[in-house]
């Protein structure tokens, strides 16, 4: 298979927390990547602004030191570093006075037909003074998008005001939402997957699948994002958006085409069809966990309140939840989501599980037969894989078993998967807003959201305890296994 790189225009990426985190890790070795890979023309710059005070020398040294932190080393080239940091400047700005904001406005003059991309990579509560300067002071041009980063906000009203901040300056079309599991290959490949072919799609309904499960699983803990996320937590962290997402892929409609605002009506009518969980329904269809300390004689993993340095927390680490698509498709049929940090291993997979065959021909000796899943891998190890029953191959009977039709895409293709942001952020340039969340799906996603978030405080009891390095709660089990069903589990 071969890649096909198209160049972009020239552009001005300008980052504002450009001395960030996310610029750090994810950001720079991104734009990196796509210069390397030659996407990004001479000419283009990246304006990082930040409230640090450091010249463009002193920036193009922090931004070499991410680098060669973030990436692999094998990614890394002396030449092609130095050409990029070339691209880099810096511009010590503060959001809530004058400082830095001339030299902004004196560095973008200068391009005005550019095409020039805001990246706010700050709190939330810079989202709305940013914009109102950047309005303020002109800097909305023709071929002007901004990008916001999660968290867009931490329930339904203050999503609505961030919304509102944005829009105050600029419209829907220049509004890049990210969610970097929408920029994820397999994610793309999911709608491959269902809309280019005609084997699933006749399938894809109640009539023929039993039950979905998303399951997001990270092996780390915390780290040093514990100031946020002991605000944030699990369902804000991930199920408001990643799953959510995922599962409106999943569920949604097929489009009239790729368009941007086809593929989010879809999506939008999915979030609408979820199935609100009311208080009295929330501690039988939700599970919330935090993680414990691990001790063993060559290990110890701390607990979720000593890495975020408190005494205790209600903050849930651990997400699972059964949600329903109420619409005719998959009227009766669960998703099962669940999501968690400091769990045994790093996998984020979609399993469509399908319903058993009505009569078996075979008989008992022949072995159990199982239903047919398809199983998608987003990370790690991308690919797709069917399982289904085959004969157990060579003399001694008929004899069935489940094995998996494995298409592992870095075997199959033999080429770098790039990371999500690599690939949004190409898109935000070209401005294809196809795998973006537009506002409405943000408000209707914290429109479900919220009564869980209401319910639990409501509830105010600390989240199941589960020791770190295991599948979450016990319950999180019984969640699933109540009905008869489990939480797939690779055996090939
Ligand atoms: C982010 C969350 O959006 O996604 C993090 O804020 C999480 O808490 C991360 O670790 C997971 O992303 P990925 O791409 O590593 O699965």
């Amino acid at each position: 298979m071969s890649t096909r790189i198209i160049p972009v225009e020239p552009f001005d990426y300008v980052v504002f927390g450009g001395t960030g985190d996310l610029a750090a890790r994810k950001l720079l070795p991104a734009l990196y990547h796509r210069r390397v890979d030659g996407q990004i023309p001479d000419g283009c710059r990246i304006l990082a602004a930040s409230h640090l005070s450091m010249d463009d020398a002193a920036y193009r040294a922090w931004a070499r030191e991410a680098l060669t932190s973030h990436l692999n080393p094998e990614d890394l080239d002396e030449g092609g570093l130095s050409a990029f940091c070339n691209l880099l400047h810096h511009i010590h700005l503060d959001a809530f006075s004058d400082q830095g904001w001339p030299e902004l406005v004196a560095a973008l003059a200068g391009r005005p037909a550019a095409v020039r991309a805001y990246y706010l990579a700050v709190g939330p509560g810079l989202i709305g003074p940013i914009c109102a300067r950047l309005g303020a002071l002109n800097l909305n041009g023709p071929n002007t998008r901004v990008v916001v980063e999660k968290p867009l906000g931490r329930d339904l009203d203050s999503a609505l005001k961030v919304n509102r901040d944005v829009l105050a300056v600029f419209h829907e079309g220049q509004v890049f939402r990210i969610d970097h599991y929408l920029g994820k290959e397999t994610v793309q490949n999911l709608m491959a997957l269902r809309f280019a072919n005609a084997l699933f799609e006749p399938l894809w309904n109640g009539a023929h699948i039993d039950h979905v499960q998303i399951t997001v699983a990270e092996s780390i803990g915390v780290g040093s994002r514990g100031g946020y996320y002991d605000k944030a937590g699990a369902l804000r962290d991930m199920v408001q958006n990643h799953l959510l997402q995922l599962l409106c892929l999943v569920a949604m409609e097929p489009p009239d085409s790729y368009d941007a605002d086809s593929v989010r009506d879809e999506k939008l009518k999915v979030l609408k069809a979820l199935r609100p969980i009311p208080d009295d329904k929330a501690d039988q269809l939700t599970v919330r966990g935090q993680y414990t300390s691990l001790s063993s004689d060559a290990l110890r993993v701390p607990a979720y309140v000593e890495e975020v340095g408190v005494q205790r927390s209600l903050t849930e680490t651990f997400v699972a939840i059964k949600a329903e698509v109420a619409n005719w498709r998959w009227a009766g049929v669960p998703f099962y989501l669940r999501t968690g940090k400091r769990m045994p291993t790093r996998v984020s997979e979609i399993v469509v599980a399908f319903k058993p065959i009505p009569h078996s021909i075979f008989p008992d000796d022949a072995g159990a037969i199982q239903s047919n899943k398809l199983v998608i891998r987003l990370q790690p190890d991308e690919g797709v894989r069917q399982w289904v029953m085959i004969k157990d191959p060579g003399p001694g009977g008929m004899r069935l078993r489940h094995v998996p039709l494995d298409m592992s895409f870095a075997e199959a293709f033999g080429v770098r998967n790039p990371d999500a942001y690599e690939r949004l952020l190409m898109d935000i340039i070209r401005g294809n807003p196809t795998l973006f969340m537009r506002g409405d799906e943000v408000e209707a996603a914290w429109r479900w959201v919220d009564p869980i978030l209401r319910a639990w405080e409501r509830d105010g009891r600390s989240p199941h305890a589960y020791t770190a390095g295991t599948w979450g709660p016990s319950r999180a089990i019984a969640l699933i296994e109540r009905d008869g069903r489990t939480w797939h589990e690779e055996t090939v």
